[in-house]
This record gives structure tokens, C-alpha cells and sequence, in this order.
């Protein structure tokens, strides 16, 4: 009988991890699989400044079932976006361009970073890391979502884009 019980407890831990269950403390969960099926974390309102609000960002999404946010970009605002894969240090990344117009963020907004330290209990891709920046007077963006802490840097925000994601701009 014991072993029984054991071996239910295990079977569902089992399958609650396979499964990615989010834990009670999840705020957002967000979906990073294509340059067309993608999320971004976004000031929540309009004409946010970005630095001023990077832990309160809500996600963006090219479709509104890729985050618990339902959140769509704005129509233009997205003007360009690459997609890459690390299978074997299990990152999935889009780097890419935006037109800042279209959601009324200032050309001259240097931007700013969110990661997993400004918003926690964040599901990118069923993973707990994650960083992502948006810097609207470089007309630039780039989110990641890790495995790993390693792959998501979190305090090299200052170099933009392209030193904490390396990729296509
Ligand atoms: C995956 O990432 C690691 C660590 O950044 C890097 O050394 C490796 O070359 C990458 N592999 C591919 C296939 O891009
Ligand atoms: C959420 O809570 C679980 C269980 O306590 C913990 O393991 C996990 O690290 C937490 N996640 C975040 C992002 O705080």
C-alpha cells in the first residue's frame, strides 16, 4: 500500500514537471518560438518611458495566446525580427527592430532592461530566466529566455542589445 502511494506522489510530481505547471507565484508566462509567433516585455501603458517603468512591463505578443497578458503589439510596431536557437545551452532568442512611433515611446529614450531580478515569477518558454530590452532611440529590441542564469545576464544592460544578445539587428 505504501508503495503504492509512493509511486502515485511520484508519478504526479513527475508529471507536474514535464507538464511545466506554473507555480503558484507565476505573474506572466510568455512564448518566444519564431520571428512570427513571439512575446516582448512592453512599458503598460503607451508613451512609457521605458526606464521608468522596466518593473512593471507587461508582455507583448504578435498573438494574443502567446502570453497570460493577451497582449498584441501595436500594428507596425514590430518592423523586424530574427529568431535563434541554442539546443545545447537550451536558449531560444529574437533580436530585431521596431518603429517606436507606433506606441508613442520617445525617439530619445535610451530604453532600459527587463529580466527575471525586476520581475519575477516570469515563465519565458517554461523557463525561469529570461532578459529582454527595448531601446526605442536605437529603434531596437531583444528578448531571451534561459535555461540557464548564465545564458540571461542581467547587469550589462548599459551595452545594449547586442553585447547581452548577440544576434541579427
Ligand atoms: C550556444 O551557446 C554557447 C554559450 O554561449 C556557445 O558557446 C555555443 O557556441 C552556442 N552554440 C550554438 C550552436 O550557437
Ligand atoms: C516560485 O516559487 C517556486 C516554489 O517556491 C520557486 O522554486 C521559484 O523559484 C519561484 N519563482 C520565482 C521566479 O520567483
Amino acid at each position: 500500500m505504501k508503495s503504492i502511494m509512493l509511486l502515485v506522489v511520484t508519478a504526479i510530481i513527475f508529471v507536474s514537471m514535464v507538464a511545466s505547471v506554473p507555480w503558484p507565484n507565476t505573474t506572466y508566462t510568455l512564448s518566444v518560438n519564431s520571428p512570427t509567433s513571439f512575446c516582448m516585455f512592453m512599458p503598460p501603458h503607451k508613451g512609457d518611458s521605458v526606464g521608468g517603468t522596466i518593473s512593471k512591463g507587461v508582455p507583448q505578443c504578435t498573438s494574443s495566446k502567446l502570453s497570460n497578458s493577451h497582449r498584441v503589439f501595436p500594428k507596425g510596431f514590430i518592423v523586424s525580427a530574427h529568431y535563434a536557437i541554442n539546443n545545447t545551452e537550451h536558449f531560444e532568442q529574437i533580436t530585431g527592430k521596431i518603429d517606436p512611433s507606433k506606441y508613442g515611446l520617445s525617439t530619445s529614450d535610451q530604453g532600459g532592461q527587463y529580466d527575471y531580478q525586476q520581475i519575477s515569477g516570469v515563465l519565458c518558454n517554461y523557463d525561469h530566466f529570461f532578459v529582454a530590452l527595448l531601446e526605442p532611440a536605437h529603434n531596437r529590441f531583444c528578448i531571451r529566455c534561459c535555461k540557464y542564469s548564465r545564458d540571461c545576464v542581467t547587469d550589462e544592460s548599459s551595452k545594449g542589445c547586442p553585447a547581452v544578445i548577440p544576434g541579427a539587428y
